[in-house]
């Protein structure tokens, strides 16, 4: 794997908000991206990133992430659709757009996603605790969805306020 760390897009950026385009080239460009996202991940030592991250609007999410017995779970999901079961489950969340602060939020315990590789081959993950967290978060990236949209307003503005830029996330030259 040989990407290229990218800049990370931080809440305010439209991309964010913007629900993904779903991916139909299944080229070069693609590969690239994917690439790219691993090494932005690996820079930013998160556990999973979502392509309007990077400032692009597809529908492309990757993942680098302990499952619910702490194996590690690597891979990419394309034009994701997702399944959420299991009690809910409280812990805190964070956001590599939303730099800095963590709050805590309900998700569901057991998540299920199903779509299609960079070859377009259909592909199902599947996952308990803070991996299914990860990819209900992922995939709420793609609908243009962040994890502070789910708060009270009131919490959300707490979170903002207390945003601090990165300082690695700078474009790499
Ligand atoms: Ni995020």
């Amino acid at each position: 794997m040989t990407g290229r760390a990218r800049k990370i897009t931080v809440v305010g950026d439209p991309v964010l908000s913007t629900p993904a385009r779903q991916v139909t080239s299944f080229d070069d460009e693609l590969a690239t991206l994917i690439d790219d996202m691993f090494a932005s991940l690996a820079v930013a030592e998160g556990v999973g990133l979502a392509a309007p991250q990077v400032g692009v609007g597809l529908a492309v999410f990757v993942y680098d992430c302990p499952d619910g017995t702490g194996k590690r779970q690597v891979g990419h999901v394309i034009n994701p659709t997702i399944e959420t079961s299991g009690a809910p489950e409280l812990h805190d969340e964070g956001c590599l757009s939303v730099p800095g602060p963590y709050h805590e939020l309900e998700r569901a315990g057991h998540a299920v996603v199903r779509g299609v590789d960079k070859t377009g081959a259909p592909i199902e993950v599947s996952g308990d605790g803070f991996f299914a967290r990860c990819l209900q978060h992922e995939t709420d990236h793609l609908r243009g969805v962040l994890y502070i949209d789910h708060l009270p307003r009131n919490r959300r503005r707490r979170v903002l306020r207390e945003m601090e830029p990165f300082e690695w996330n700078a474009p790499v030259p």
